[in-house]
């Protein structure tokens, strides 16, 4: 896809961060956007930002794991612009850090749910209403680089990005013949508010086994300050779609960073493979520059990415 002119663009997690970015880049580009979020007050925020712009944008307040909030957000859209997205790009995620082996289900509940389960929903929701339409169109779902890298203190992220990176494969295969594009999107850092997830964790899901507290999630936000800017990321993702390749990683050494995360499965499959890999585990991912990983030292130091110290039989440098 080239033209983006005229074309309704359905925006998950639209209110904040890299959604908030697309929002703005592709309403720009002369598209009638709908901004879909579970949090009232940075939809209000975003609105704002809208108020004076030359702009088509409509919010939703949407809980991507509520399905049949999802069916009546979808039968809102074509009320309002009069068809199903011909662009549906899926940001809306979470995050919380910890050791593996100190997750709780809630844990696993809340970020696979949001993250993968959001996605599942708006596939099932949009894609039999966008082949019905007959406009061909594109899907873009935000995965991240951690879908690539597993990591002992990411277990219930990185295995919501994987499945969402192995998901848009399947679905770029199906829909190729309606002429709908998939595109799994794979940032590394943002500057978004993604810092603050915790607040939309819903109150059954609140039991974690990870240290949580204003510092660390302050902390962690001084590192995503070192990301790319939101309208970057909407750029990249605008990119995506005209390129229409199925994985797009907004790093210039893209090519480095898979070759690195697949060499690391080929060494899976051997013991030599193996003795390789453990001689060399426990460092940064390839990708992450020096001040990105001289921001997760410090944001360890409050405790960032650690068990909550009353979780017993976590290893005792595990624990904040
Ligand atoms: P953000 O927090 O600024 O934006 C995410 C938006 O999703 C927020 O407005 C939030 O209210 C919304 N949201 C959360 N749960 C929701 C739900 N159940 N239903 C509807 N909306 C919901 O964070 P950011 O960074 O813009 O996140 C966008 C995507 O980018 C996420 O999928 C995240 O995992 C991914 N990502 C972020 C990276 C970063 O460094 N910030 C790196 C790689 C990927």
């Amino acid at each position: 896809m080239k033209d983006f002119k005229g074309k309704v663009a359905f925006i998950t997690g639209g209110a904040s961060g890299a959604g908030f970015g697309m929002a703005q880049i592709f309403s720009e580009a002369g598209c009638k956007v709908v901004i879909a979020d579970v949090r009232q007050d940075q939809l209000d925020k975003a609105m704002d930002y809208f108020k004076d712009k030359d702009a088509q944008v409509h919010p939703i307040l949407l809980d991507v794991t509520d399905r049949k909030a999802y069916i009546a957000a979808a039968d809102e859209v074509e009320r309002v612009y009069g068809t199903p997205p011909q662009i549906l790009l899926q940001s809306a995620g979470v995050n919380a850090f910890g050791p593996a082996e100190a997750s709780t289900y809630e844990d696993y509940d809340w970020i696979v749910g949001v993250n993968l389960g959001g996605i599942i929903n708006g596939m099932v929701t949009f894609v039999p209403r966008m082949i019905k339409a007959g406009l061909g169109g594109h899907i873009v779902a935000v995965a991240s680089l951690g879908g690539f890298g597993p990591g002992p203190t990411t277990a219930p992220y990185s295995c919501s990005k994987a499945a969402v990176i192995n998901l848009m494969q399947s679905y770029y295969e199906a829909l190729r013949p309606y002429g709908i594009g998939v595109t799994a999107f794979c940032p590394g850092n943002m500057n978004t508010n993604i810092h603050e997830a915790s607040k939309t964790r819903p109150k059954h899901l609140q039991n974690t086994g990870y240290y949580e507290t204003q510092e660390t999630a302050e902390a962690y936000r001084k590192h995503n300050e070192l990301g790319l800017s939101i309208r970057e990321v909407g750029e990249h993702v605008m990119k995506s779609i005209e390129q229409g390749v199925v994985i797009y990683i907004p790093n210039e050494e893209r090519e480095m960073i898979i070759r690195v995360h697949m060499q690391r499965m080929i060494d899976f499959l051997t013991p030599e493979g193996m003795a390789r890999h453990n001689a060399q585990a426990g460092g940064p991912p390839p990708e992450m520059p020096p001040e990105e990983i001289a921001a997760i030292v410090e944001a360890s130091k409050v405790g960032w990415a650690k068990a909550r110290p009353d979780i017993d039989w976590v290893a005792p440098n595990k624990k904040a």
